[in-house]
């Protein structure tokens, strides 16, 4: 079932059934009134008849009362004598009638002050209020008045009542009308475009547009939709990217090993020299695939870490110490500055030195001459700082170069040139320590990279 229909169906049926209890509430109220208002006025009616007739007790007076009762509309009136046996009545009373008023008054004797009803054995469909007072004269029952009112008001209020509940009954139904119309065109319809948008979307095409949406859940919904959307498309676009570099970068030493093989199977003289270029570019694709699998490690969240409380100055002069020959090939130095206290970070030690190291090696490829590395203390963590003396960043690339695959076009251009991949590592590993990671252009002359890492104590 359509959602319109299904809320439209729910509206009419809370408010069919609200009208139904109000009427019946209505009618019962309205019920009980009337029936004290029609018993009270003809018990009043009947007592002032008795007290006449007790006071003037004269067949005249009986006379004088029966020709007022004939004047009254839709009520019958007797005078029964003692034994409810003789009667004498208004004009219109049949006998039929009068033995059905004398069971009733005998059915009621055990009282002698009178009594009234609202008769449920109506006539026509029209309840009747039966009333009788018995006439005492010298502590005598002489008679019993008796009158039997309909009360036709009874049924007006039916009718009107049925009216009523009939006329809500066609309002609710056009009201639920109007708010189906409402549901199907503000939401039903809204919903049904995000509907085909979705399916475009799960058919691969993510260049959908979604329309302006509401304020409204509909609304929300459409932009949330929209930005899986923008999410999806940016998947795609980083997963086509992320093929073609690495079909790539497999390439380049890919054709320079197929080349030098066959060149030692052509001239085996230079096989030594040849075998030297295809093992160093095995050696690349060997880093490739080793940083590949790292970082999809990561993304599948399969990456285990093992943290222990670790000195902070003490692995980065480590990582310094492993990078220093290659630095030294490069006639590059460095200049580290330690803190004053041992500062201690909750680390897992070989995936921190990685982390290191692809920055230093970064600093050393870069720098003309020095890399300054420095360990401070700021408010809750400890930055360590790698700073070099190369061409620096631009603001766009000091942003990018997290990024995996990013490198700079005079990067690219080298052939021993990376990957790309490095920075990526290192940013990886520094946020499964809780950390952050900033790369800054220098004013004068190199780039500064900062890995900002929880501090956990302080030894002085
Ligand atoms: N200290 C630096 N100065 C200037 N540019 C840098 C510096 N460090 C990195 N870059 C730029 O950022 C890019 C990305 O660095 P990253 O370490 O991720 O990759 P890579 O060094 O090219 O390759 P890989 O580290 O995977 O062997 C580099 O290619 C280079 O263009
Ligand atoms: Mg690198």
């Amino acid at each position: 079932m359509k959602l319109s229909v299904k809320m439209a169906f729910i509206v009419f049926s809370a408010m069919l059934l609200l009208i139904v209890t109000m009427c019946l509430l209505f009618y019962e109220v309205s019920q009980s009134f009337y029936k004290n208002q029609l018993q009270e006025g003809v018990e009043q009616r009947l007592t002032a008849h008795r007290e006449i007739i007790e006071q003037y007790f004269y067949e005249e007076t009986l006379q004088h009362v029966i020709v007022m009762e004939e004047h009254e509309n839709d009520a019958q009136f007797v005078f029964f004598d003692e034994n409810l046996a003789g009667w004498e009545a208004t004009d219109e009373v049949t006998e039929k009638e009068v033995a059905e008023y004398r069971q009733w008054i005998d059915s009621q004797t055990n009282s002698e002050d009178g009594a009234s009803a609202l008769s449920r054995t109506t006539h026509h469909g029209i309840p009747h209020v039966y009333a009788y007072e018995p006439l005492i004269i010298e502590n005598e029952i002489v008679g019993y008045l008796f009158v039997d009112e309909a009360t036709p008001e009874f049924d007006e209020t039916r009718q009107h009542l049925l009216w009523i509940m009939l006329s809500m009954f066609g309002g609710s139904t056009l009201l639920a009308g109007v708010f189906a119309w409402f549901m199907k065109h503000y939401i039903g319809r809204p919903l049904l475009r995000l509907k085909h948008t979705t399916e475009r979307v799960a058919d691969g095409d993510f260049d959908v547009k979604l329309r302006a949406a509401s304020r409204d859940e509909v609304g929300e919904l459409s932009r949330s939709i929209g930005l899986m959307v923008e999410q999806l498309r940016s998947y795609r676009d980083s997963r086509r990217s992320f093929l073609a570099n690495v079909s790539h970068d497999l390439r380049t030493p890919l054709t320079y090993v197929k080349a030098y093989s066959s060149l030692i199977s052509q001239s085996p003289d230079d096989a030594a020299a040849h075998a030297k270029v295809i093992n160093s570019e095995a050696t690349r694709m060997e880093r490739l695939v080793d940083d590949l699998f790292q970082l999809t490690k990561l993304d599948e969240g399969h990456f285990t870490f093992a943290f222990e409380r670790v000195e902070v100055a003490s692995i980065v002069k480590e990582a310094i110490d492993t990078i220093k020959p290659y630095a030294r090939q490069h006639d590059v130095f460095f200049n580290f500055e330690e803190p004053a206290v041992k500062l201690f970070i909750n680390a897992d030690h070989a995936r921190l030195h990685q982390a290191l190291l692809n920055v230093l090696t970064n600093a050393v490829k870069h720098t003309t001459n020095t890399v300054q590395v420095t360990v401070a203390k700021t408010e809750a963590e400890v930055e360590i700082c790698i700073q070099d003396e190369g061409p620096g960043l631009t603001p766009e690339e000091a942003e990018k170069v997290w990024e995996r695959f990013y490198r700079t076009d005079e990067a690219r251009s080298t052939k021993d040139g990376g990957s790309g991949l490095g920075l990526a590592i290192t940013k990886e590993f520094i946020e499964a320590h809780g950390g952050r990671v900033e790369a800054r252009n220098l004013p004068e002359t190199g780039a500064s990279f900062h890995l900002y890492l929880p501090l956990l104590d302080v030894v002085e």
